[in-house]
């Protein structure tokens, strides 16, 4: 729920009023507008033993003589101007020293005089990131964030180049946004058609988007898909988004998601503790979806297509069973050993109909896949595993640009051994071990030669740690490392 309408720019100058946030650096230093300000910034600094550190914030209220009604003063410690993402989590910093329906001035320059444009749109992206709220169901109590203001103005010398630099950020934002808001939306509200009706929307961005149905899916022989979604009331969806930027006959990139809106494991069901997580197993479909739409807001001179496999693991009469054997889209067979195992049957069809359809340049998949991530990274790395050294290293590189990290981990024969099955061509779970790597085993044996790529979001796209820059559950991770990885390496 971020209205980034609430961010604009100008140039300095105005007479200053309401909330004003201003910068210190290392020692105390002043850039050239908070130098204005000075008297009332070394006087509250002294008494509070600030003097610039990164990232901590004096808070001055109603200063004497001067008009404004809070003066908040954040340092940016040794290294100002140097990292984007230090420009991002000051903006982020600064959103949150703001209260709901304030009105806002930043005097946004570096205490060491050099603000490069892209640090002024970084420092909006950080605040626009920062404000996101999940507050739809309880809109007035919520503490944790739910505090746009009214408007923020950030005054910076180079207006135009900032607001240049903005209008390529600006789409991002609203990438993320709306991947955090298909995470959060609980999945009684957001089932697989409702999930398809969302992308719909990207239209007027000039997307194409197909939505399957179920006969449809079932007519290109999808099994692996549509026993996953067995147990369900609800019907699947299958969604093709094309974003075409590039020369019209250029391959494209090819982005896919599992969208399992809720994960009950099925028949071998998951325990209660915390199954409400399972609401956020669609977070890789959520991904590809504000990709595209950040793609297409910025007008990416690429060829994009994001695929989402939408559907929902439930207990039911109906239900597929384990020992159940499925022919998936590709001819293989598969045998189902753990019903909760079902992301990979989903991405499975996802992977072979795009593969075959598009004969794209590159697959990268994006997923809540398993739990055996979290055990490994933890919440601040996600899974990487790739069959070219190429794409995992243009990954790396865009994880450590955005923050949004990735750490690559093995793949190899004697890995895939553990996903032979005695009665099919695979089994959907290789035992206890090694569960990540035998989950990427099994989706690799459904590419046949394009490079590709997976991402194990489990442990970074839900349940979020608290950060600067983000305060919700889903934390739209994959959409700013994708669109930086796009923009590194296919659009130079
Ligand atoms: N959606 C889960 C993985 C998951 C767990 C995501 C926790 C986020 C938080 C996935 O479908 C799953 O259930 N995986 C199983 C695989 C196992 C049965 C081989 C798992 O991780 O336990
Ligand atoms: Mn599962
Ligand atoms: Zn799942």
């Amino acid at each position: 729920m971020t209205d980034l309408s609430a961010i604009a720019f100008a140039r300095p100058g105005r007479s200053l009023k309401g909330v004003v946030i201003a910068f210190a650096g290392d020692g105390m230093a002043l850039g050239r507008q908070a130098a204005e300000l000075e008297g009332i910034i070394r006087r509250a600094a002294k008494s509070t033993e600030f003097s610039g550190e990164a990232l901590k914030t004096v808070d001055i209220l109603a200063p004497e003589n001067s008009g404004i009604d809070r003066l908040v003063v954040i340092g940016t410690g040794k290294s100002a101007g140097s990292a984007e993402q230090d420009w991002l989590r000051l903006g982020g910093v600064a959103m949150g020293a703001l209260r709901r329906g304030t009105k806002a001035t930043v005097l946004l320059e570096s205490p060491d005089g050099k603000l490069a444009p892209g640090d002024a749109a970084n420092f909006a992206l950080g605040m626009a990131l920062r404000s996101y709220a999940f507050a739809k169901y309880k809109p007035t109590r919520d503490g944790s964030g739910a505090k746009p203001p009214a408007s923020v103005t950030l005054q910076v010398e180079d207006l135009a180049a900032a607001k240049a630099a903005w209008s390529r950020l600006q789409p991002i934002a609203e990438g993320v946004t709306l991947a955090r808001d298909l995470v959060n939306e609980p999945a009684n509200v957001l089932g697989p058609a409702e999930f398809a009706n969302e992308t719909l929307k990207l239209k007027q961005l000039g997307v194409t988007v197909e939505v399957l149905n179920e006969t449809q899916m079932a007519k290109l022989g999808m099994r692996a898909l549509l026993g996953v979604n067995q147990g369900a009331t609800r019907p699947p969806r299958l969604v093709v988004m094309r974003w075409t930027g590039g020369k019209p006959k250029d391959a494209p990139l090819a982005f896919l998601g599992k969208g399992v809106v809720f994960d009950t494991g099925g028949i071998s069901i998951k325990p209660a503790g915390n199954m409400e997580n399972m609401k956020g197993d669609m977070a890789g479909a959520a991904a590809v979806t504000g990709l595209i739409r950040a793609l297409a807001g910025r007008k990416a001179k690429v060829n994009a297509v994001g695929v989402i496999g939408l559907v929902e693991n439930m207990v039911d009469g109906n239900s597929q069973r384990p020992g159940d054997i499925v022919t998936a889209m590709s001819g293989r067979t598969i045998e189902i050993v753990n019903t909760d195992a079902e992301g990979r049957l989903v991405l499975a069809d996802v992977i072979h109909y795009t593969e075959t359809r598009f004969k794209p340049k590159i697959i990268i998949d994006l997923a809540t896949l398993t739990g055996a991530i979290i055990v490994a990274l933890g919440q601040h790395h996600a899974g990487l595993f790739a069959t070219d050294d190429e794409l995992a290293e243009g990954l790396r590189i865009a994880g450590e640009a955005t923050g949004e990290r990735v750490w690559r981990m093995p793949l190899g024969s004697d890995y895939d051994k553990m996903i032979d099955s005695r009665f099919a061509d695979v089994k959907n779970t290789g035992g206890r071990w090694a569960g990540s790597i035998t989950a990427a085993q099994f989706l690799r044996r459904f590419v046949s030669n394009t490079p590709w790529a997976h991402l194990d979001i489990a442990g970074t796209a839900m349940e979020s740690p608290q950060t600067d820059t983000n305060r919700s559950w889903g934390s739209g991770f994959g959409v700013r490392l994708l669109d930086r990885f796009v923009a590194d390496r296919y659009e130079t």
